[in-house]
């Protein structure tokens, strides 16, 4: 470590502070780490010998400890760490986690020698850093005001981003320049005719970002446990970012005790927009599994009793329709059937008859229990049950039902955002689970929060998220959230939190403010850096008018919905169309039966945020490889080279593609598939339609047999 001295001018004593430079493995990326004048620890980070963050300000404010300045530094450590380990699931068998440490001990004389450690790790393609209070006489309980973090980036930058928001990420994705991107968003906003929650100007992370220079640059963060989650004041003229944490409805930001550690504030930076999708810089800095069998947790397909309630064709969660119009229902048997409700046996059975028939592994059913008439958590009194079902739905029934065709239901947990509700229903709604032979719950917070003091991503939710989750693991259950905090890959820790949503789904396919052709290009780089999206993909309809009101189209071509289950990395992928569209399209479906969920291997082609992406990826332990190319509003060709292959052999590709006249707007339906031979010698040059994609599948060549008549791929 180079030592620069620094006279610092601390309690109007003039003392030598030395500067603390820490290289990444590779040495692109440089920390350094200084006191100010007044005591406070700041930070730079530059790249390729260019600065990246400009000096930026670390420190928490606590209502009974300044924690920002009035320091020295007591001692600075560095160190090197290199392991290799394994994931449960994931998009690599192995991760590498190589990183420079700089711990950084800072005490403040004048009060009582607090002490406060700032731990930095520089890896390649970025840094992680968090503070740490350890045990001390002069500080126990505290309650955070603010924290004080800075990210001063060094001009008028890009950003894709969506607005601060307390309690929802199910947001459009806002393209443009920091100066820009305030009036951007509110356009945004107000076309949707929703208003953001948080007051102060802030976007959320994963925020990414590309420079004017061509960098790009990602801001999140790692471990969110026992702490609110971060959005980020932006300074629109001097392009400084700052955190916000969540604070609950007291205004309180946190509630902490010591010893304790933050969560990790993560930066990443490369000059190649593919390295960004392929970091694993934030389940590195997440703490390795604690649970000690895994075996029963299974990256799956599911198929669900879902789409119908949002094609417009009538179909309810409720059983009667009660819903909404009488609220504080008591006796559920007095119900008079409205006779469109999906979730009823027969209609569960022929899902399920399906997913057998097709290898896909679970079903979904939504609207299954008593409460959906009471409207939901806008109103006063509790409302689901997570025990009881509707008089229509047979759960020992279709317990058995389902275990003599192999296939899982997948229980549904809407809570309303009733959290509290839901902790003392919890063990109760596990139980009957297990009882019922269910495994994975797809939990929901829709709707604003009972109790009322909290917002979604406030730190008391942060800790109910994984209590639901860390519970479930005592029953050996999955969960896959939705409306919860975004991720920060804690699913590393707990490998059953085995997806979440936290962002604009497929749903919105549904509703009048949908998705926009862009919106899968930009989801990598920002919602997904902290873990797997449950963006269920695969709906084939395209155009909703289909089924009675609803006017919508899809916002991509029929094949740009296959490439997601490529591009949108999720180890528990829906399929999420209504069962008889994939009976009307079988030639299309069969790359939804052939993907794979869980991947050896991952290899990011081509990567534009807001453009393109294109991805390939082994099979978890086959000889089978898929690749997914997606672009936004705009055709284009996409270069795919199939070095990913291993040399030496013949492979048979199966390749589906737009239609030559295919068109998200005009002709969304197109496509062709045809297969053809590739080596890994091969490049191929392929057409995508606007708001296109292609999606291909490859095995192994068995023989020279198979091989003929099939078009040969140079
Ligand atoms: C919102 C979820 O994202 C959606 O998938 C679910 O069907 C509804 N809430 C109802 O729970
Ligand atoms: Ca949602």
């Amino acid at each position: 470590m180079k030592h620069v001295l620094l006279t610092v001018v601390f309690l109007g004593i003039a003392c030598v502070a030395m500067a603390h430079e820490l290289l990444s493995p590779n040495g692109n990326l440089k920390l350094n780490v200084v006191l100010d004048s007044e005591g406070g620890p700041v930070y730079s980070l530059y790249y390729k010998g260019e600065p990246v963050v400009e000096p930026s300000a670390l420190g928490i404010l606590m209502e009974e400890a300044d924690l920002s300045n009035g320091f020295r530094i007591l001692d600075a450590t560095n160190s090197t760490f290199d392991e290799t380990w394994m994931p449960v699931w994931g998009e690599y068998e192995k991760v590498r986690n190589h990183y420079n440490e700089l711990t950084v001990t800072l005490s403040q004389p004048a009060k009582h020698d607090r002490m406060m450690i700032v731990r930095f790790r520089l890896f390649d393609d970025g840094l992680g850093f968090r503070y740490e209070l350890p045990e001390q006489k002069t500080m126990n309980y505290l309650t955070v005001k603010d924290e004080l973090t800075e990210f001063n980036l060094t001009g008028n930058h890009t950003l894709y981003c969506i607005p601060g928001d307390y309690d929802t990420n199910e947001f459009a994705y806002t393209t443009a320049a920091i100066s820009e991107v305030r009036e951007a968003m509110e356009r945004n906003l107000r076309k949707k005719g929703y208003e953001a929650k948080a007051t102060s100007f802030t976007v959320q992370t994963p925020l990414m970002i590309k420079t004017t220079e061509g960098l790009y640059i990602n801001i999140h963060e790692a471990a969110l446990v026992d702490y609110s989650a971060m959005l980020l004041n932006v300074d629109d003229k001097e392009f400084n970012f700052s955190a916000h944490l969540t604070p609950d409805k007291l205004g309180k930001k946190g509630y902490l005790q010591l010893p304790l550690h933050t969560p990790w504030r993560t930066i990443m930076v490369s000059d190649d927009a593919r390295s960004i999708l392929a970091s694993q810089l934030i389940l590195n800095l997440n703490e390795p599994c604690k649970l000690e069998d895994t075996s029963w947790i299974k990256p799956q397909k599911f198929i669900g009793v879902w789409w119908e309630m949002f094609t417009g064709g009538g179909g309810t969660w409720a059983y009667s329709d009660y819903y909404k119009a009488k609220p504080g229902i008591t006796d559920y048997s007095k119900l008079t059937p409205n006779g469109h409700h999906p979730a009823n046996t027969e209609h569960v059975k022929e899902y399920i008859d399906f997913a057998a028939e097709n290898g896909i592994d679970a079903v979904l059913v939504e609207g299954w229990n008593e409460g959906w008439e009471n409207g939901g958590g806008y109103l006063k009194e509790r409302v689901f049950s997570f025990t009881k079902a509707y008089p229509d739905f047979d759960v020992e029934g279709l317990h058995r039902y389902a275990s003599s065709k192999g296939v899982k239901i997948i229980m549904h947990h809407e809570t309303y955002s009733t959290a509290s509700d839901y902790e003392r229903q919890l063990h109760d709604a596990f139980h009957f689970m297990v009882d019922n032979g269910y495994d994975a719950v797809k939990t929901g917070y829709v709707g604003r929060l009972i109790p009322r003091s909290e917002y979604h991503d406030s730190q008391w939710m942060v800790n109910h998220y994984l209590y639901v989750v860390k519970t479930a693991a005592d029953y050996k259950i999955m969960v896959n959230s939705h409306e919860a905090v975004r991720p920060t890959g804690v699913y590393r820790t707990y490998p059953n939190w085995i997806a979440q949503e936290s962002a604009r789904g497929t749903e919105f396919e549904s509703f009048n403010d949908g998705i926009r052709p862009d919106h899968t290009t930009i989801l990598p780089f920002t919602r997904l850096m902290g873990g797997p999206m449950d963006y269920t993909p695969g709906i084939f309809e395209g155009d909703l008018s289909t089924y009675g009101s609803n006017k919508r189209k899809r916002s991509s071509t029929l094949v740009k919905q296959l490439a997601l289950y490529v591009t949108i990395y999720s180890p528990i992928q829906m399929a999420a169309d209504l069962i008889e569209n994939y009976k009307r399209y079988p030639e299309p479906f069969q790359f939804i039966k052939d993907v794979a969920v869980d991947w050896d291997k991952t290899d990011i082609l081509e990567a534009e945020p807001g453009d393109y992406i294109t991805i390939a990826r082994k099979a978890k332990g086959k000889n089978e490889w898929f690749v997914g190319a997606i672009t936004d509003e705009n055709a284009r060709t996409a270069t795919i080279p199939f070095d990913f292959l291993p040399d030496g052999k013949k492979y048979i590709a199966t390749i589906y593609e737009d239609g030559k006249d295919a068109d998200w707007e005009k002709n969304p339906q197109s496509y062709h598939i045809f297969k053809a031979v590739v080596t890994n010698k091969s490049v191929l040059k392929q057409k995508l339609a606007r708001s296109g994609g292609a999606a291909i599948s490859i095995v192994e060549a068995t023989g020279e047999e198979g091989l003929r008549g099939l078009k040969k791929i140079k």
